[in-house]
């Protein structure tokens, strides 16, 4: 007689995946295929994206939360091009519904999109119980976005190649952070156009000797962050793009400027930007930080969030549908 199987089958899984952003990012100059080399330091944060995947009869996408009016519910949206990109690893159809709920502000400089990329790759590798190692992966999401391989991996870690290729630095303790959410985005691309155009404009580009320093791995800040001391971390907090986002989006000089002066260790634009990045002595700091920044009215929102955080994981045990 056959026996009825009590096992329990999932129906729907939620990964949870970090923003981050960049304590340092060197740009190198524009290679033959567009991207830039980078030697960056990530730090993934606890302001996070989650995302819920289910079986389904056909590929769907929906957003909330954060931002959500702006992001592609079509063949587009990341998320969406992750999990055709899995299925067609795993030679299966990718008929599955795709929840995405954003607290990572879009087009900020935060790897919002980047997230959740990772989180539909880590949700949908469980749904499938897929055996695929972290190599194959990682492969997958270098393909999907420079910065997807990082929201994979989470926590502190040295980027280069195009931000793809992940070394693990050591970091000591909890960074407490604030960050200021600005009204208008700015695409990613743009910022590395204007980059080129202000680099081009002042020394017809980039010199062989300027190129080794702007690739300098930045020895000091990990060992400052080895020391986990948020005082030597903060004014090695380095961006070469931020002069390019500030170019784009010049009212972002006053947000930095107000964080200083509500009294953050450094402040710096995340990423790309638009969003600005204060790190603080504590959290007592970032909350009296958060609350002055607020109310100067120089951001959109304004959220505090503490670093590193782990990487994409599956949430809790699998619910049933
Ligand atoms: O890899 P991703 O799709 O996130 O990159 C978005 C855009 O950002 C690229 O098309 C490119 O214009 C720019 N980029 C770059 N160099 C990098 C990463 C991104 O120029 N290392």
């Amino acid at each position: 007689m056959p026996r009825t199987s009590l096992s329990v089958v999932s129906d729907s899984i939620t990964a949870r995946a970090p923003s981050k952003v960049n304590l340092h990012l060197g740009v190198g100059p524009r290679r033959d295929d567009g991207y830039h080399d980078l030697v960056t330091v990530f730090q993934a944060l606890s302001l996070h994206d989650d995302i819920r995947v289910a079986r389904a009869n056909e590929m769907s996408v929906t957003v909330r939360g954060e931002g959500a009016g702006s992001v592609p519910t079509d063949g587009a949206n990341i998320a969406v091009r992750a999990a055709v990109a899995l299925a067609d690893w795993a030679g299966r159809t990718g008929r599955v519904s795709i929840d995405i709920d954003k607290s990572i502000p879009v087009a900020g400089g935060m790897a919002g999109g980047s997230a959740d990329a990772a989180g539909a790759l880590v949700a949908l590798a469980a749904l499938w119980k897929l055996d695929i190692g972290r190599d194959d992966l990682a492969a997958i999401a270098a393909d999907l976005g420079s910065d997807v391989p990082f929201a994979l991996h989470g926590n502190t870690a040295l980027g280069t190649g195009r931000g793809e290729r992940l070394m693990q630095v050591l970091s000591r303790g909890e960074f407490h952070w604030v960050l200021a959410l600005a009204r208008e985005g700015l695409s990613t691309p743009a910022v590395y156009r204007e980059l080129d155009r202000l680099r081009d404009s002042r020394s017809g580009g980039v010199a062989a000797d300027d190129e080794r320093d702007l690739l300098r791995r930045p020895d000091d800040l990990m060992q400052a962050l080895a020391s986990g001391d948020a005082r030597a971390v903060a004014p090695l907090l380095h961006n070469d793009l931020q002069p390019a986002a500030l170019s784009l989006q010049p009212t972002l000089r006053r947000t930095l400027r107000a964080g200083i002066d509500a009294g953050a260790l450094g402040g710096i634009v995340s990423g790309s930007g638009p969003t600005c990045a204060f790190l603080c002595a504590d959290e007592i700091s970032a909350v009296n930080v958060a609350a002055e920044l607020s109310g100067a009215g120089v951001a959109r929102s304004v959220r505090t969030a503490c670093g590193p955080a782990p990487g994409t994981r599956v949430l809790g045990t699998p619910e049933q549908a």
